[in-house]
């Protein structure tokens, strides 16, 4: 299999954005021993992608040049490294790759065992694809930080969360929907009866006046925000958190892990939380077994083949997907 060539999408440098990208034929890579190869199915972007293109984790992320970008990969294996336990060749698969190497933008890659779990017939390549990072970086802002019980046995919580259209949001809603919570939700006029269809409770329109004070209509004060965009500040989200409320900020720019260094020094009780995944195999099967038990679901903004891997590129650079942005081998 290792002299086998496959085609591949990949960048060279920082930079350069949707025309960065080159199509090319690469030598089909060889799993590890404790390692899997996968015959890629399809693969879901996220914004961290196109960022570490960008060069925002420079110089850490990529390790090296050339880097094929991608990490949330629904495949079936094809190929076990010697120590690998739970998986054989045909089975299905989701994986998480590490966003060190990627590797998902092509027709094989190779997968650590640890963050693979199996994907039921039930749900769908691409369904199942959205869900590694957007998912898991949902479910652990609502459980771990937000302190959620997706079982609804907790004590009812308000949630705000922006941004409920995108990958990561629409995920945030229908879980916190799951764990008997009032859901604040804020998006673009476009979204509202999707962003209503996941089960937010009250919507605002994000461009309006009324929706940039983020208040709720029915006057409730927020336990948490699950913050899925950027540009807000403190003084917007403040007056409207009860007196323990917290902002889960996934995108924390200076200014918020300024207001995050100040919130822990002063022992205030409203807190700003800066979110950093980690992702866990035993929450991606339990999203993977919601979404097969018809609780949970991908919304998929658009498919495109790798031939035109780019041009999914540019719509996640462009900011305005409605759910998960696909890329089918
Ligand atoms: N910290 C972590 O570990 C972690 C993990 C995952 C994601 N993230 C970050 O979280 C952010 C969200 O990720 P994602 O995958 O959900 O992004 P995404 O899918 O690209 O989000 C796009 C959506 O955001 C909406 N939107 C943009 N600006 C908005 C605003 N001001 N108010 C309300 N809605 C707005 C857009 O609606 P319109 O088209 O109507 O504008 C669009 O539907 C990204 O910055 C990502 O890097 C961080």
């Amino acid at each position: 299999m290792a002299s086998k060539l496959m085609h591949a999408v990949q960048y060279d440098s920082y930079g350069g954005g949707a025309s960065g990208l080159k199509h090319v034929e690469v030598p089909v890579p060889s799993p590890k021993t404790n390692e899997i190869l996968l015959k890629v199915e399809a693969v879901s972007l996220n914004p961290i992608d196109w960022k570490i293109q960008k060069g925002v984790l420079r110089p850490f992320l990529p390790r090296k040049f050339p880097h094929i970008p991608g990490t949330d990969l629904a495949g079936e294996i094809v190929g076990v490294g010697a120590e690998v336990k739970n998986f054989k060749a045909g089975d299905k698969v989701i994986t998480k790759l590490n966003h060190d190497y990627g590797g998902g933008l092509a027709e094989f890659a190779v997968a650590s065992e640890t963050l693979t779990v199996p994907r039921p017939t039930e749900v769908s390549a691409a369904e199942g694809s959205g869900l590694p990072v957007a998912g898991l970086t949902a479910h652990q802002a609502l459980t771990e930080t937000a302190g959620v019980k997706l079982d609804g046995s907790g004590l009812q919580k308000n949630i705000l969360i922006t941004a409920a259209s995108g990958g990561v949001g629409q995920y945030a809603v229908q879980l916190a929907k799951l764990g008997n919570t009032h859901v604040t939700a804020t998006c673009g006029a476009r979204n509202i009866d999707f962003v209503k269809s996941l089960g937010a409770d009250e919507v605002l329109d994000y461009k309006t006046p009324d929706g940039a004070t983020l208040k709720s209509p029915s006057g409730k004060k927020y336990d948490a925000v699950i913050h899925c965009t950027s540009g807000i500040p403190w003084s917007t989200f403040e007056p409207n958190l009860t007196a323990n409320g917290k902002v889960i900020d996934l995108t924390p720019g200076p200014s918020a892990l300024i207001t995050y260094a100040l919130k822990k020094l002063t022992f205030s009780k409203k807190q700003l939380v800066p979110l950093l995944l980690t992702a866990k195999s035993e929450n991606l099967d339990y999203l993977i077994k919601l979404v097969k038990d018809g609780r949970l679901k991908t919304h998929i903004d658009s498919k495109h083949p790798l031939s035109k891997a780019e041009d999914a590129w540019a719509k996640s650079i462009d900011g305005h997907a409605t759910g998960k942005i696909i890329v089918e081998p």
